[in-house]
């Protein structure tokens, strides 16, 4: 049977695994054997060319160490202050610094230099994230002819925001040496094939040379990433959620919680979303003391101007909100900047009336899907829910807004408030039946089957 091989910038830690996605990973490589390459989180001087092999947990992961100055300009400069805010429609946000490119290109081909000598010539090799585009390209010009796929996380932009990009020809040219290249939501698909099918190479502007790209080879389709809501539903039942659950209750008291999980990241609409709530609450005296808002949001590439100033930005806001809402015996809102396990945030979910999951822009958000399986049946929260993340097209049955609309976003928060039982569980049936189509298994094993067409899987379910 062939091994499948997962590339990621980040490989999986020691301990309970953190994400859905690497609990899902895992298994795959539990059932087809195999091995995950990565980025180890260190910085040395003098890298060494082979990879480290360790078991983790009875994984098997292979890391190479990266020079400071190569991550710099591969992590933080083109992968996280150009290729993330330009795929996320925020170009105000980007940083064009085009030589960053080189530093990326290089940590591409260090990768593809130490990955190569470990792969077998059948193995599948999975790449993920817009970190590692030109994986491909590099391992191929090695010498490597395996099946490769490539899935991308995020949003993919339109073709104005991906022409803003340096060197974009050649990252389209990189992703046309996949076999096999995955999307999150059908939006995501229509982007790259208004490209792929009309791309002028004389569009590339004056100084870059034209570039032949040929998709010919290369397979496009959206496989809508999910969670494990089942997993969640238990989590939810926990002994650490349950104790979350009573902490929270008994500063509460009868209050409905409004609750936001987010990286402290500008594509989550944060600011948007606490204007919202601001609004909620001036529009409709009748709810101050009967809600409280909740906003977790763990700090995140905070080496990047754009990512402090995001954080400023909601301090600002939430103190705004305070001191013209709070009053001696009463909170509006608390904001945390803490990340929290899955078995507390199961118990935050479980107890949330709304979920406000509102991203100006995301490719799936994760959020969405571990809330609606950590509902109580009898007694579900409701789902506000940005028509910009992928998400949206999973969850009609959420509460829909344009969360830069944030009269809409504050209408949409009092009518899930004032939502009567019947319909928070009908919406809720529905939302969660769409989980669990979606979980993150079959995504996983429907990816893989689609590069290996060969490769039976029990859990194997097609999509289209
Ligand atoms: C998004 C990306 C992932 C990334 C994660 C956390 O979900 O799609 O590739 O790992 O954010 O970001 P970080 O920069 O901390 O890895």
């Amino acid at each position: 049977m062939s091994r499948i091989v997962i590339v990621s910038n980040r490989t999986p830690g020691k301990g309970p695994a953190a994400g859905g996605l690497a609990v899902a990973l895992r298994k795959v490589l539990a059932d087809q054997e195999g091995f995950w390459f990565g980025w180890s989180g260190k910085l040395t001087d003098d890298p060494s060319p082979e990879a480290r092999i360790e078991d983790i947990d009875g994984l098997s992961v292979a890391q190479i160490d990266l020079t400071r100055d190569d991550h710099h300009a591969y992590y933080a400069g083109f992968s996280n202050s150009i290729l993330w805010p330009s795929f996320h429609l925020r170009l105000d946000l980007a940083t064009i610094e085009s030589h960053w490119y080189e530093g990326y290109r290089r940590v591409n081909a260090q990768f593809a230099r130490a990955l190569k000598p470990l792969l077998k010539p059948d193995d599948i090799v999975w790449v993920h994230d817009y970190h590692l585009i030109p994986l491909a390209t590099e391992l191929r010009s090695l010498g490597a002819r395996n099946r490769m796929g490539f899935y991308l996380h995020i949003p993919f932009p339109t073709a104005d925001a991906l022409y803003a990009i340096p060197h974009h020809a050649e990252l389209m040219r990189d992703l046309s040496r996949y076999d096999l290249v995955g999307m999150q939501a059908n939006r995501d698909v229509a982007a790259f094939t208004e490209f792929a099918d009309h791309q002028a190479p004389s569009t590339f502007g004056a100084t870059q040379a034209a570039v032949d790209i040929d998709f010919s080879g290369t397979e496009i389709a959206a496989f809508p990433i999910g969670s494990d809501p089942d997993a969640f539903a238990r989590l939810a039942a926990s002994p650490a959620a349950t104790k979350m659950i009573h902490r929270m209750r008994r500063v509460l008291a009868d209050q409905r919680l409004v609750l936001g999980v987010d990286r402290l990241d500008y594509s989550k609409g944060l600011p948007q979303r606490v204007e919202a709530y601001e609004k909620l609450l001036a529009n409709n005296p009748r709810l101050r003391r009967t809600v409280h808002m909740l906003q977790v949001a763990p700090p995140s590439r905070d080496s990047i101007k754009e990512y402090q100033e995001i954080g400023d930005t909601l301090d600002a806001m939430c103190g705004r909100v305070m001191g013209r809402f709070a009053e001696p015996d009463w909170q509006p809102l608390t904001y945390v900047k803490r990340a929290y396990g899955q078995p507390s945030l199961a118990g935050l979910y479980r107890l949330a009336r709304v979920g406000l999951v509102t991203p100006l822009r995301d490719g799936m958000n994760l959020v969405a899907h571990e809330f609606v399986g950590s509902q109580d049946p009898q007694d579900p929260g409701v789902l506000v829910l940005s028509r910009f993340a992928g998400a949206a097209e999973i969850f009609p049955e959420a509460l829909q807004v344009n969360p830069f609309d944030t009269d809409e976003t504050a209408e949409a928060l009092r009518m899930a408030l004032d939502m009567p039982l019947d319909e928070r569980r009908e919406r809720w049936g529905a939302l969660m039946a769409a989980a669990r189509r979606h979980n993150v298994d079959d995504w996983a094993s429907s990816f893989l089957q689609r590069l290996s067409p060969g490769m039976a899987s029990p859990k194997t379910s097609k999509r289209d």
